[in-house]
């Protein structure tokens, strides 16, 4: 069957409803569009899993704390819907804001302390965004699985926590981050970036693989670490430093020690864009 894009709730219902009907594995990979390799390894891991694949493209503007950064985010439908037709997605789903947010939301999905540090502190609000709209899309699509990059670590530790809290019945699928030979985490933010920003933007992951080092050979003072990692961003011309923290990988709380797996997480701006990106470190046995 070849690709359909849908932009009515009520369409996508009725469609999903006859392969559900059908006993179909019905997998979600929820996007804003601007498709990279890094959504196109969730679509392939939904691919090889689900014989029914979504993918929703929607800009989400309650996720946004900024009206310029929301303005600013790439937007490339006809591209993104080619992507997904070459790569096997059946649906796309791709509402205006007015579909998805006909009148002013008075319910919404309140995120707690998982949202108290990393980005839920530097963009209040963000993460009741995402689990809002997140909730909705599971609501309208009802998946049996639904695809998360580890890029977003947080985000994807409130989805985890959302489905477990509010029993949805659906299973969630992190799927490891995809990077630029030079370490730079994709990001659809990437392609604001000039030549002279781009190139100090694998900075971010240099410092976080500094973490890592230091964690797997011994250090486990994580203010220690911490410092040096944000050093490697500081001294670095045309970087600016949101945050980096070491925090547990469940509860994304800051750690004094580090005795079992943490995630060194990190933003930074370089000029107007602002970028994320994080890994797991391990102390030794
Ligand atoms: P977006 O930034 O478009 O990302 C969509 C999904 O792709 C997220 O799960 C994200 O973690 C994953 N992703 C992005 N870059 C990746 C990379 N380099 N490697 C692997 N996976 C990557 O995240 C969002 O959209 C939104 O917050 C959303 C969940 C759609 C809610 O609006």
């Amino acid at each position: 069957m070849p690709l359909e894009v849908v932009d009515a709730i009520p369409r996508l219902r009725d469609r999903l409803k006859i392969d559900r009907d059908a006993a179909q594995t019905i997998g979600l990979v929820p996007t804003m569009g601007a498709l990279h390799e890094g959504h196109l390894s969730l679509v392939a891991r939904a691919r090889a899993e689900c014989t029914t694949v979504v993918v929703s493209l929607f800009v989400n503007p309650l996720q946004f704390d900024r009206s310029d950064d929301l303005a600013a985010y790439p937007r490339s439908l006809d591209a993104d819907v080619r992507l997904c037709a070459s790569a096997g997605v059946d649906l796309v789903f791709a509402p205006t804001v007015s579909e998805m947010y006909p009148t002013p939301l008075d319910c919404t999905v309140d995120v707690g302390r998982i949202a108290d540090h990393l980005c839920g502190r530097t963009r209040p609000g963000h993460f009741r965004g995402v689990a809002t709209v997140v909730m909705k899309l599971f609501q309208i699509a009802q998946p049996d699985r639904a695809y998360f990059g580890e890029k977003d670590a947080q985000q994807l530790a409130v989805i985890r926590r959302l489905v477990a809290d509010l029993n949805v019945p659906v299973t969630i699928v992190p799927v490891a981050t995809v990077r630029e030979p030079d370490g730079l985490a994709l990001s659809s933010r990437n392609r604001r970036l000039s030549p002279d920003d781009r190139r100090v933007a694998p900075v971010l992951y240099e410092a976080l693989r500094d973490a890592r080092q230091r964690i797997a050979a011994g250090d486990s003072d994580a203010a220690r670490v911490r410092q040096m990692a944000a050093d490697i961003i500081g001294q670095r011309q045309g970087v600016t430093l949101e945050y980096l923290e070491i925090v547990d990988p469940d509860e994304m709380q800051p750690v004094q020690v580090v005795n079992r797996p943490v995630v060194a997480a990190g933003a930074v701006w370089i000029g107007s864009t602002r970028l994320i990106d994080n890994v797991v470190c391990v102390p030794p046995a």
